[in-house]
């Protein structure tokens, strides 16, 4: 046969340029893919050294055949390996991981400034074995004012002063009638706190809204005297304010306290000594105050010969104000969240 009278020779020459051929091949190679396909076409079941390997004959082309495959094998390994380290070395360059880079910010919510004098406001008087209550924001003539002992003629029963829905129904102006919807609803001793919104027709100023929050208080029991209403403020603003808060009392007038009295608490900003926040009078009004008149005790059908209290109604924006020392009224009616983050 025709094979077998071929020369061994001619068979290593071959293969040494096959060898050399597909060396440069590989080494050439630059991709996986490229890989693959070379070593189909040197390696591969009918590649022409797998067809000589197949026809040998005599053990010295055999030797020389499979030593050629074996030197190509590890050449593809070889470079099969390269291009994978390359391939690794590429992906790390370009989406590695920095672990000295600074984190991505998280978005914490906060509390609003007025919910957060709210709260403090409910947890002062809840310890002080307060109840806390909640009242319609639409309330009737009747107890917005005639209940409250407001005479016919007070100018907030105007339409100019007031909001009103109907011909006897009004956005409630204060929070004070809770302390009717109160005092109607169960027997004395009570100790109560009212917080929400109360509406006025006023035009806007550094310290005036159109709406607002008010915190309202209300103690009746026997025997309670202003000092019990004076300890009680001082109490609470020290709460919002802090320990060295001092409170004075300028008289007032209003129709359902008697004596009435208007708090003032002692200037967080300046510490006393004058500035914008308290006018430069070292003091700051917060609301009004005074002993229950004894017409409100009779139009809810209570002795005012055996029952005595005081009430309070003070800003809740107004404290915030203070508290956090904002300038203006008008940031804590904003929706502008990098305002309201400042506090
Ligand atoms: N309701 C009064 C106001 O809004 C404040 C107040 C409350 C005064 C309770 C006395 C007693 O101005």
């Amino acid at each position: 046969m025709s094979t077998n009278d071929e020369p061994a020779t001619v068979a290593a020459v071959d293969a040494a340029a096959l060898q050399d051929e597909a060396l440069a091949a590989v080494a050439a190679a630059s991709t996986p893919a490229e890989l693959t396909e070379l070593h189909t076409r040197y390696l591969g079941r009918r590649s022409e050294l797998k067809q000589a390997l197949r026809n040998v004959r005599d053990r010295e082309t055999g030797m020389t055949l499979n030593a050629v495959r074996e030197r190509l094998e590890q050449a593809f390994a070889q470079r099969e390996a390269e291009l994978e380290r390359a391939a690794l070395d590429r992906a790390l360059a370009s989406d590695g991981l920095d672990v000295t880079l600074p984190g991505d910010e998280l978005a914490v919510g906060q509390l609003h400034p007025t919910t957060q004098i709210r709260r403090l406001v409910e947890d002062a008087f809840l310890g002080l074995g307060y109840e806390i209550r909640d009242d319609r924001e639409v309330e009737t003539v009747e107890y917005n004012f005639d209940k409250l002992a407001f005479p016919s003629t007070h100018s907030s029963r105007s339409p100019r002063d007031t909001f009103f829905i109907g011909d006897d129904v009004v956005l409630r102006t204060e929070t004070s009638p809770s302390q009717i919807h109160h005092l109607e609803s169960r027997e004395p001793p009570v100790y109560m706190v009212s917080i929400g919104r109360v509406y006025r027709r006023d035009a806007i100023t550094p310290t005036r809204f159109p709406i607002f929050h008010q915190f309202e208080g209300l103690a009746v029991d026997g025997g309670i005297t202003l000092a019990d209403l004076k300890g009680t403020l001082l109490h609470v603003m020290r709460v919002l304010f802090g320990d060295d808060r001092r409170v004075r009392f300028r008289t007032h007038f209003f129709p359902f306290t008697e004596p009435s009295i208007e708090p003032d608490v002692s200037c967080g900003v300046c510490g006393g000594a004058g500035c914008r926040m308290c006018k430069f009078s070292g003091w700051v009004e917060l609301g009004g105050a005074g002993m229950v008149d004894p017409r409100v005790f009779e139009n809810v059908g209570l002795d005012p010969e055996e029952w005595s209290g005081f009430a309070f109604g003070c800003g809740l924006e107004r404290s915030a104000q203070l508290r956090f020392g904002i300038e203006e009224i008008r940031p804590l009616f904003s929706p502008d969240l990098r305002v309201l983050r400042q506090f």
